[in-house]
């Protein structure tokens, strides 16, 4: 490969696989069989990478559990992209302190995207005591290290140093789900949108290679996947670093042309760089799903390019409406930020009105939130946290009204669904378009594609029958 990005070499991963066999040594001498629990906080990228510190401390032995009192190791994998996000892992990891004092022998971790905050690792340095060692996302693939060196040492350990940002390769990934697979197809962002910390935590853009995505995502079908969503937080920009004359759209028709009955999602969506090729790509695919998670975050073109966001209103609107041109039966999902600085009545009244005019299936809903060191930290916010809220309550009532309509049109329809589980009598499957349905049958569909008649619909959800 010629291109930017970096790969951690097969002799450095092989050190941690060595890593790996040495604590299950150390648990076997001791004639204990050690147990671990994962939480997970955030998006999907952090449990896609829950998976893979599960798969290295299955490596090393460990059982896992659910739930912290008792093991002997916690790793809360945490999200700093809220500050409410960041105080209910602080909250939470108080508490552990507890569950150590009466497991003296616990080993706490924290790492995930807080683990990249400076003023994080420094809180945890002083006030938090009890963790034992910290690592930030470009350091995951070290965790056996980690894991050994505070296991047989006396010292705290931080892997924390800000990395360039590289691929690792072959990480044992523990699966929750053998239905539903994700699989990331890049790390990091380049956008800096001016809200986000996204980018200062999980360094710049790299793209994995085509061959080795593809070689993950037969291995996941050939375990019994019905669903891949592909991860990354700007999937449009798959391939830029790569130099192998690949873009998003020719990596989704290799992996849909991978034999198999199964459905292809993908996250996120950057309006930036989506297009008319992504589009027909999707529409031409059968096994693509025509669902769209194409975030907005304000229907303003000023406040946008407060953003950062690269697009404007009608740049945004003319994709949705081409997107939903050659896919009548599109559905689309979005964020939407509430209450950036210095956003005025009208301009959140624009947000209200592109609501209205692309109609969502639904949408996730945030008020800014201040982030240290981004630039919309800095930038004047006048606006009352009283009018952000009634601002937020005005827009999430709109939009549920939206979904309960688009919801009801679903009524007496038939679509395909992948039937994933069980919700106490009722089995829940989910349509193309990803919404939930819930409906009564055999556990034996749990797995399967079933045709489902939509018979009720409320606000979040569907009830049906399996069809004639
Ligand atoms: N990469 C994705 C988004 C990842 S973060 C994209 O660009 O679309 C998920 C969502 O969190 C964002 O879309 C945004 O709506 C929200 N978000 C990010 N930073 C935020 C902040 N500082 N305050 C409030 N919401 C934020
Ligand atoms: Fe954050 Fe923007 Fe990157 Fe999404 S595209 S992760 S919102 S900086
Ligand atoms: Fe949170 Fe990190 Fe995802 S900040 S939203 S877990 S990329």
């Amino acid at each position: 490969m010629t291109g930017k990005t970096s790969v951690i070499s097969q002799e450095q991963l092989n050190l941690q696989k060595a890593f790996c066999e040495k604590t299950a040594a150390y648990w076997q001498n001791e004639g204990l069989a050690p147990t671990a629990y994962v939480e997970t906080y955030g998006c999907q990228q952090n449990e896609a990478d829950s998976e893979k510190i599960r798969g290295m401390l299955i490596a090393s032995g460990y059982i896992i559990t659910g739930a912290a009192e008792g093991a002997d190791v916690v790793v809360m994998n945490t999200c700093a992209i809220r500050e409410h996000a960041e105080q209910r892992v602080f909250g939470n990891l108080g508490a552990l302190s507890h569950t150590k004092r009466r497991h003296p022998g616990q080993k706490i971790f924290l790492c995930g995207c807080m683990a990249g905050e400076d003023a994080v690792v420094n809180r945890i340095k002083n006030s938090y005591p009890h963790v034992d060692g910290v690592f930030s996302t470009h350091h995951l693939w070290q965790f056996p290290e980690l894991l050994y060196r505070v296991l047989t040492g006396k010292k705290r350990v931080f892997f924390v140093e800000d990395e360039a940002g590289s691929i690792a390769e072959g990480i044992p990934q523990a699966r929750d789900n053998t239905l539903k697979a994700w699989v990331s197809i890049m790390y990091g962002c380049n956008n800096f949108c001016t809200y986000c910390i996204v980018p200062y935590v999980r360094g710049r853009e790299r793209s994995r290679r085509p061959e080795d995505i593809l070689q993950e995502c037969r291995d996941v079908i050939a375990k019994g996947a019905r669903e891949i969503t592909l991860l990354g937080q700007n999937v449009n920009s798959y391939g830029k670093d790569l130099d192998a004359g690949i873009d998003f759209s020719d990596l989704l028709q290799q992996i849909a042309a991978i034999p198999g009955d199964f459905l292809i999602r993908f996250m996120t969506s950057h309006p930036r760089d989506a297009g008319k090729k992504l589009f027909d790509t999707m529409a031409a695919e059968p096994k693509i799903a025509k669902q769209l998670h194409l975030p907005f975050q304000s229907g303003s073109s000023r406040v946008l390019k407060a953003m950062n966001r690269h697009y404007d209103r009608e740049k945004y609107l003319s994709l949705v409406e081409y997107a939903k041109s050659v896919m009548p039966e599109l559905v689309l999902t979005s964020d939407v930020i509430v209450g950036f600085p210095g956003e005025t009545e009208e301009e959140f009244e624009e947000t209200l009105s592109l609501i209205e005019k692309v109609r969502y299936d639904s949408l996730f809903t945030f008020i800014f939130s201040p982030r240290i060191g981004t630039p919309a930290a800095k930038m004047e916010d006048p606006t009352p946290k009283e009018e952000k809220n009634r601002r937020f309550d005005k827009l999430c009532a709109l939009q549920n009204a939206i979904s309960e309509e688009i919801h009801s049109s679903y009524v007496g329809k038939t679509f395909r669904c992948l039937v994933d589980g069980k919700d106490k009598d009722l089995l829940t499957a989910r349509t193309e378009g990803g919404r939930l349905v819930r409906f009564a049958g055999d556990d034996s569909l749990i797995g399967n594609f079933a045709q489902i008649t939509i018979t009720g619909s409320g606000t979040w959800s569907l009830s049906g029958t399996l069809a004639e």
